[in-house]
């Protein structure tokens, strides 16, 4: 396992994480065996969100740790809030009072005094930025939140909100795998005129890079949230022949080489990952015993239907 500092401040977090939005599924056996399949490969980050499961994700996990006897301080838990009624009345919160709520539901249900970091979970259109700061002092101040950061956001969200917060904004949770680049698409094609030039996110991986924001890719395996898995999509399947072909090459597994893919960039991005089968996440690991060459990783860039100007 390798080890960063998230935006220069947060030291020795894994660069895999493990996501927890699944977790809730799991009986508590299978909980046990994932938290400590993940602390053996040296995962030691853990993403939740107060939304997940309705809080069942938070409460499991928390469960899980005590059964497995693994402490506190060997684990860094994120968790996140802004996203409110999903199942009645879905909209977005990011007001003083529905932050500090969430954000004590969740420490209740992790069963901890503190959130190592806390991410807003999408834009809200009617974000106040004040609001936001001094919910973040807030808890900062209380102790119950060491760090802070975003998701699904893009530069100008981030600047206007870093205006009114105190706390350095340090990680931007967004979709990114090979079957969804639409942030690698737009800087390849500039100043082109075809489709994957339209600048969808305001040019957010070199935003982030140039301000030490860690981007923690979500969802590396899916074609999106609805669409299921790449692996198995139609439209994904010289995505996926191409990396069986490079993974052979490289003595690894498939899972592996897509872990492998995102790391080869030089951001030292932090994928999370959702698998919540132990022999899988080991395989995964394997990526970092390998490094691609950049003509490997523009070939799998390629086959998931990506030209090149
Ligand atoms: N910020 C956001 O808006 C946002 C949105 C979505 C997710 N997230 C975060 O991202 C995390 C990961 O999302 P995800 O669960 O969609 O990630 P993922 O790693 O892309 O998908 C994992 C799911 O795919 C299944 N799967 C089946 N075959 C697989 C294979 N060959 N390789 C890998 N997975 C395979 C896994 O099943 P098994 O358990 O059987 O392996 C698991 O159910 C979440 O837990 C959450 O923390 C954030």
């Amino acid at each position: 396992m390798k080890y960063l500092n998230l935006g220069t401040q947060l030291s020795q977090a894994s660069q895999l994480v493990l996501g927890c939005m699944r977790m809730a599924d799991c009986s508590p056996e299978e909980v046990v065996a994932v938290l400590q399949g993940t602390q053996e490969l040296g995962i030691n980050f853990y993403d939740h969100s107060d939304v997940y499961a309705a809080g069942q994700a938070e409460s499991s996990f928390a469960r899980g740790l005590r059964e497995a006897k693994i402490s506190r301080d060997k684990v860094l838990i994120q968790s996140k809030c802004g996203l409110r009624d999903v199942y009645t009345n879905y909209h977005f919160d990011f007001s003083r009072d529905y932050i500090i709520s969430s954000v004590e539901a969740s420490l209740k249900r992790l069963e901890t005094d503190y959130l190592d970091v806390l991410l807003l979970h999408r834009p809200d259109a009617l974000v106040e930025p004040e609001e936001v700061g001094e919910a973040f002092e807030s808890l900062h101040q209380a102790g119950k939140v060491r760090y802070f950061g975003v998701s699904n956001q893009n530069p100008y969200q981030i600047e206007l909100l870093q205006k009114s917060v105190k706390q350095p904004l340090i990680i931007n949770q967004l979709q990114f795998g090979p079957a969804h680049t639409p942030m690698l698409d737009q800087g390849l094609n500039a100043n082109m005129l075809n489709s994957f030039a339209v600048n969808r996110d305001g040019g957010v991986l070199d935003y982030c890079r140039l301000h030490n924001i860690t981007i923690q890719p979500w969802s590396p395996f899916q074609v999106d949230l609805s669409q299921g898995l790449f692996i198995k999509h139609p439209k994904y399947s010289q995505l996926t022949k191409k990396l069986e072909e490079v993974a052979a090459d490289y003595g690894v597994s498939l899972e592996a080489m897509v872990i492998a893919w995102i790391l080869r960039h030089p951001a030292k991005m932090q994928p999370i990952i959702g698998s919540m089968n132990p022999k899988r996440i080991a395989s995964m690991a394997q990526a970092f015993e390998i490094q691609l060459s950049r003509a490997d990783w523009y070939q799998i860039y390629k086959s998931a239907g990506n030209p090149l100007p």
